[in-house]
């Protein structure tokens, strides 16, 4: 974009993660040195593109998260506050946060810490006239099968025309915040099925296949691995 646009970000690290099976939700157990949440708070305050950040945590947190960020130096968050019972709920409480002069605003998973800079920048490169939303999105490489609830095949689904999608996932502030006033947001997976909901247009951009999702104790091993491959 050419002009110069306020940018935030919402970084939502509310879930509790229970399939990861550990004692800490999700975004706080350890990865290296600092808790998960921590690596996405220090790729998106390092951005230049990003002015401010808001935290949304499980409730009862809202302390170690801000003893967190000063221990990191994320100069950038603003507030870290309590998250809501879905994913969507604890985006809109983030969202309520963000100050009404942002025009752009991020939506970042704590469960994907491997953000970098290049898809944050990809993410924000890729809004032009007419986009509501940018989202990061890769290739599906496996074939695709519907099935039923007795687990057999119904159909073989054509790839070429699907994804899968990461976050950040940008939006025009105004869209977003029409978008989580849906009475049904808790329904969407991410923000950006929302957006689609109330006719926004979503583009989506280049993702990067090391930004994966943490969810099991492997995922997070391969996380590890990748961030020490560097
Ligand atoms: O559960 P899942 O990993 O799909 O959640 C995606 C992201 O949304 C995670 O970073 C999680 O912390 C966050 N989340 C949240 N509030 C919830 C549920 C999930 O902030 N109630």
């Amino acid at each position: 974009m050419a002009e110069v646009v306020a940018v935030w970000a919402v970084v939502v690290a509310a879930g509790s993660g229970e399939r990861l099976g550990a004692e800490h939700p999700k975004a706080f157990v350890a990865f290296g040195d600092n808790p998960l949440v921590a690596a996405s708070v220090s790729a998106l305050d390092d951005h230049p593109g990003i002015d401010g950040i808001v935290l949304v945590v499980p409730a009862g947190w809202e302390e170690r998260a801000t003893f967190m960020v000063d221990d990191i130096g994320a100069g950038k968050v603003s507030i870290a506050i309590a998250g809501g019972a879905s994913r969507s709920d604890s985006v809109a409480l983030g969202v309520a946060e963000v100050p009404t002069d942002a025009v752009l605003i991020l939506v970042h998973d704590a469960a994907r810490p491997l953000v970098s800079a290049e898809l944050i920048d990809r993410v924000l490169a890729g809004f032009y006239d007419g986009a509501d939303g940018v989202i990061p999105a890769l290739p599906i490489v496996d074939t695709v099968k519907r099935v039923d609830g007795a687990g057999r095949v119904v159909e073989t689904v054509e790839r070429a025309d699907l994804c899968t999608v990461q976050t950040p996932q940008g939006f025009l502030a105004d869209v977003l915040r029409r978008a989580l006033a849906a009475p049904d947001r808790a329904t969407g997976t991410d923000c950006a099925s929302l957006v689609e909901r109330i006719g926004g247009t979503v583009v989506t951009v280049e993702g990067d296949p090391r930004a994966i999702k943490i969810t099991t104790r492997d995922d997070l091993r391969r996380a590890e691995e990748l961030r020490d491959a560097d």
